[in-house]
């Protein structure tokens, strides 16, 4: 079997967010709780996940800006973890991250050109005489045109600033990028244009993306696999194309149960998560779901559920009792319309759609739970 180009080993990173007037850590947040994943070369691997579920947590992991409390990276085959200073410089060549908000990640001081010849000069990707064509050649690549070089980030719509972002990126003739919620800034009328840009260059250069995103329908749009998390763990990892057809994890067919559908009178059960999502401060023991699921059992409060992938494949599932649970699909209807679906639906789709009522036509089904004291975005 060849050797995946990123390999995640239970990751586990926790913040001290309060201490005593001693400096005892006395509150801490469990970002990412014991998380594994691989990312094959020329593959996207989305993650997705209500806000605070330890998406950009794992990006900063994996391209080491942070460092973990426990588990390992391997990059190409390598820990790296115990890369040394130059090994690690070698790496960032290798691996990149592109934010939400490439206001924020350009210097508005610098004109588009020294933003793409930076990178270029930094890990010296070509000789001095040749940077201004590889700059003219990265513009090109993302869409934009020679005579935008000489302009400042400020002169740029939101778009085509995405595009700078991406071509600086790529200035490092990277294997791997880490998009962190990359078109979630955008006016939604340029997120495909994006999207379309980067898939485009995936094919190109063989790139694999970590795609970070709480939008399904942007996910579905993009992924070749999905992961979905929730409060720091991978809850369900499967192709996407699965994923979207059949989810097997309670939390991933309540999310899924949420995107609204393109076709107006189409039926489809909702399946409802009672509650908000518990703290990642003191999250519930055993199964983190089980204060909001309905098929929640005594193993569940006590045991984790690990995430197991079925025999032979590779869709995985952290629940105990994904097996007896029926088909996503052909849940009893029950009553009442639940406000954390609500904000369960806007954090996973339009806003307008779902005042609108997006076109869907749903039925109310069967979750049932315990608030607990956090919100959902
Ligand atoms: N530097 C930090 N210090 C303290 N807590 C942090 C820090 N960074 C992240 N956290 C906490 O870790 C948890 C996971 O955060 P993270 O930013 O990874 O979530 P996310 O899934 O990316 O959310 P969003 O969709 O809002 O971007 C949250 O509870 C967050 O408050
Ligand atoms: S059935 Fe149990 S293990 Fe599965 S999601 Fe519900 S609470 Fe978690
Ligand atoms: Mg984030």
């Amino acid at each position: 079997m060849s050797v995946p180009l990123l390999e995640a080993q239970g990751l586990v990173r926790h913040f001290v967010v309060r201490r005593s007037v001693f400096g005892t850590p006395t509150a801490t947040v469990q970002a990412v709780d014991g998380v594994s994943f691989s990312v094959a070369a020329g593959e996207t691997l989305a993650l997705v996940g209500e806000s605070g579920s330890g998406k950009s947590t794992i990006g900063r992991l994996v391209l080491r800006l942070i460092e973990p409390t426990a588990g390992a990276v391997r990059f190409e085959g390598r820990n790296v973890l115990a890369l040394d200073e130059r090994e690690l410089r070698g790496f960032r060549r290798r691996a990149q991250l592109v934010f939400q908000d490439p206001y924020a990640s350009l210097n508005p001081r610098m004109t588009i050109a020294a933003i793409l010849a930076e990178p270029l000069a930094l890990h010296d990707v070509v000789p001095p005489a040749r940077r201004r064509e590889r700059v003219y050649e990265l513009l090109e690549m993302v869409g934009l045109e020679a005579r935008f070089a000489r302009r400042y980030p400020h002169e740029f719509s939101g778009g085509q600033r995405q595009r700078v972002a991406i071509a600086r990126a790529l200035a490092v003739e990277p294997k791997l990028i880490v998009c962190d919620e990359p078109v979630s800034a955008l006016d939604v009328s340029v997120r495909s244009q994006v999207l379309n840009l980067l898939r485009d260059l995936q094919r190109q250069l063989g790139l694999a993306y970590i795609f970070i995103s709480h939008d399904l329908a942007v996910v579905k749009h993009i992924a070749d696999r999905v992961a979905v998390m929730y409060l720091g763990r991978i809850v369900e990892d499967a192709a996407a194309e699965e994923l979207f057809r059949g989810p097997r994890h309670p939390y991933s067919r309540a999310l899924l149960s949420a995107i609204p559908v393109p076709r107006p009178r189409a039926r489809r059960e909702r399946q409802i998560l009672q509650g908000d999502v518990p703290s990642a401060i003191d999250p519930p023991a055993g199964c983190h779901l089980h204060l909001r699921c309905a098929h929640a059992v005594e193993r569940c409060r006590i045991e984790r559920p690990l995430l197991t992938p079925e025999a032979g494949g590779g869709h995985a599932t952290a629940c105990h009792r994904w097996t007896e649970l029926p088909p996503a699909g052909s849940v009893t209807p029950a009553d009442a319309p639940s406000p954390a679906l609500d904000r369960l639906v806007a954090a996973f789709s339009g806003a307008a759609d779902v005042r609108a009522g997006g076109g869907v036509d749903t039925v109310e089904t069967e979750f049932a739970g315990r608030a607990g004291p956090a919100s959902v975005r």
